[in-house]
């Protein structure tokens, strides 16, 4: 078992250069497979969920190549349609390579990826856009075979909620669909702009990226390119937050300040002094932190369900009582029964969580529960007294490059161990 053994109490300090953005990457990724060519794909992470994607790539038949930060993807006589069942419960997101697959083979069999750790994250928004570029879809024991009846077609796909998974599909098949497609209530997210950029740069006709309307104007063929991966909002906010809670003063560089709009000002209400020159983003954080009056996660450009769990442990520091509304997947509070056996005050209600403040959090033993509640559990032990082991870190590996290495950049005292913390005690 590998875990992090975190001595707490420190104060964060120094600066660091943010990773590429995971949920950029992975989009960008399945695209590479529907473009032809090599494509070169710089500032891509090195994470367990980018290594699944490739063994997905290559399960297609594409050659994939890694040089350092950069990742080569040759498409060129790549012609799979089926994802094995074992890479599609690796990693659940593998359901963004359906309208890839759909769009260059004209069929795909994927395994229904079925609920995770964070909630049911059902694909019925991904497979009505499928249906609607021409799609017809049958399931049968869990299994989805899906064919294009004759050409992907232009259409009008009105979306119920802005899926971020579902938009993508629907960018990547219409992308080279016969005639116009327009996407309404499209996901907003920073990482749509990137896979648009990536596909227009490859000679895609989208317009609308990162806004609620998108119209893409199918074209015959793409062709390879290169592309830089931007930064991962989620992983420059989780050290910010890393800052606030030892009461440290932390910079991250190569963000781009815009793309965490929602967050910041969080940071400002909890008391953090927070300033932006060009890329870097510097939080100092106060002696003691303000409670959060009331956080509700949002699609974008509302605050990231992805950082719901990192800035709990703030609100369990604060002083007073902060509320927290998760407004995106049902069951993402797994981390609370784990903050609570460091100390914590929170109380749940179906997607509302009461958290009052305390003085201090408690080193323990405690588990990941899945990627962000994995990270808030790091970060909860960065400012805890004592020490802290945080088991099953492989969901923390899935999103944060040099996790670790980078906290301890920050002057953290954190090691990775693969042997059980009790027992290397006991030796
Ligand atoms: C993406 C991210 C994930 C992040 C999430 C929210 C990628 C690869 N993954 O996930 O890391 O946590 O956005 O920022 O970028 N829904 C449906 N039907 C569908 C699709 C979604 O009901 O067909 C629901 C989901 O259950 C969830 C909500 O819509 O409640 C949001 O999901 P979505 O935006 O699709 O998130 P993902 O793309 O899965």
């Amino acid at each position: 078992m590998t875990s992090f053994v975190v001595n707490g109490g420190r104060r964060l300090s120094g600066s660091l250069v943010c990773q590429g953005s995971k949920n950029s990457a992975l989009p960008i990724l399945a695209a590479t497979y529907l473009v032809n060519g090599k494509s070169v794909i710089h500032n891509c992470p090195r994470l367990s969920d980018v290594e699944s994607t490739i063994k997905i790539l290559e399960n297609l038949g594409c050659k994939v190549e890694r040089r350092s930060n950069d990742l080569v993807v040759d498409s060129t006589s790549a012609n799979g349609y089926e994802i094995p069942e074992s890479l599609m419960r690796e990693m659940r997101s593998s359901v963004i390579f359906l309208g890839a697959i759909l769009a260059k083979t004209g069929k795909a069999v994927i395994s229904a990826p079925g609920g995770c750790e964070i909630g049911l994250r059902p694909i019925d928004l991904h497979l009505f856009a499928m249906r609607k570029l021409g799609v017809t879809i049958s399931e049968e024991h869990g299994r989805l075979e899906c064919f294009v009846n004759k050409k992907l077609k232009g259409a009008k796909i009105t979306l119920t909620f802005p899926s971020v998974g579902a938009t993508e599909n629907a960018i990547l098949a219409a992308a080279v669909a016969e005639g116009t497609t327009t996407i309404i209530n499209a996901a907003r997210e920073p990482e749509i702009i990137d896979l648009c950029d990536f596909l227009n740069k490859c000679g895609a006709r989208i317009s609308g990226g990162g806004e609620s309307i998108i119209v893409i104007d199918g074209v015959k063929k793409l062709s390879a390119t290169e592309h830089t991966v931007i930064c991962d909002r989620i992983a420059a906010a989780t050290y910010l937050f890393a800052g606030a809670v030892t009461g440290g003063d932390v910079s991250v560089k190569n963000t781009v300040p815009a793309h965490l709009g929602g967050i910041l000002p969080v940071l400002e209400e909890a008391g953090c002094t927070v300033s932006v020159r060009c890329d870097e983003i510097r939080l100092k954080a106060p002696l003691k932190l303000n409670r959060i009056d009331k956080l509700i996660t949002q699609p974008y450009p509302g605050f990231p369900t992805d950082a719901q769990a990192p800035i709990m442990v703030l609100t369990t520091l604060a002083r007073g009582t902060s509320v927290i509304v998760e407004n995106i997947f049902e069951t993402r509070f797994k981390h609370v029964p784990e903050l609570l056996r460091m100390g914590a005050k929170i109380r749940t209600e179906g997607r509302v969580a009461v958290v009052d403040g305390v003085e201090r959090l408690y080193g323990a033993s405690v588990v990941s529960p899945d990627l962000r509640g994995g990270s808030a559990l790091v970060l909860a032990a960065l400012a805890a007294n004592g020490i802290t082991s945080v088991s099953e870190i492989k969901h923390i590996d899935r999103g944060y490059e040099n996790f670790e290495k980078n906290l301890c950049m920050l002057n953290a005292d954190i090691v990775r161990m693969t042997k059980n913390y009790a027992n290397t005690k006991e030796k």
